[in-house]
């Protein structure tokens, strides 16, 4: 899908891990950016319909290309790739979701529903 105009040199590059899978990037990128480069494009699942979700507009609005980041939440299209970067595709399990809302919800004394109904 995208292709590097420039050959880099094994300085340029960095491995980053996806879902326990080792890859060489351009330490330029982000790490959408190097995730595409590898032809990943699926990210996360929407929670309702678990339709597939990969970065969108690689600019930080649509959040389409949130990823586990060494544990936390994170924008892949802004976060720079690093040396030993661990990123995990978003599984959401709606049974777990669907738990910790009415967690929350008890917590708060909330309805635990999402208040939009969107699938996102
Ligand atoms: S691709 Fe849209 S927020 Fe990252």
């Amino acid at each position: 899908m995208f292709k590097p105009l420039k050959k880099k040199t094994d300085d340029e590059m960095v491995t980053i891990h996806f879902n326990d899978q080792a890859l060489q990037v351009d330490a330029t990128m982000s790490v959408a950016a190097a995730l595409l480069s590898h032809d990943i494009r699926t990210l996360r699942q929407t929670l309702k319909s678990q339709s597939p979700r990969g970065p969108f507009c690689m600019m930080g609005a649509c959040f389409d290309c949130l990823v586990q980041i060494d544990g936390a939440t994170q924008q892949a299209c802004m976060t720079m790739v690093q040396e030993g970067l661990k990123i995990r595709s978003m599984q959401q399990n709606p049974e777990n979701l669907q738990d910790e809302a009415e967690q929350n919800a008890s917590e708060t004394g909330g309805s635990g529903q999402n208040s939009t109904g969107a699938d996102t």
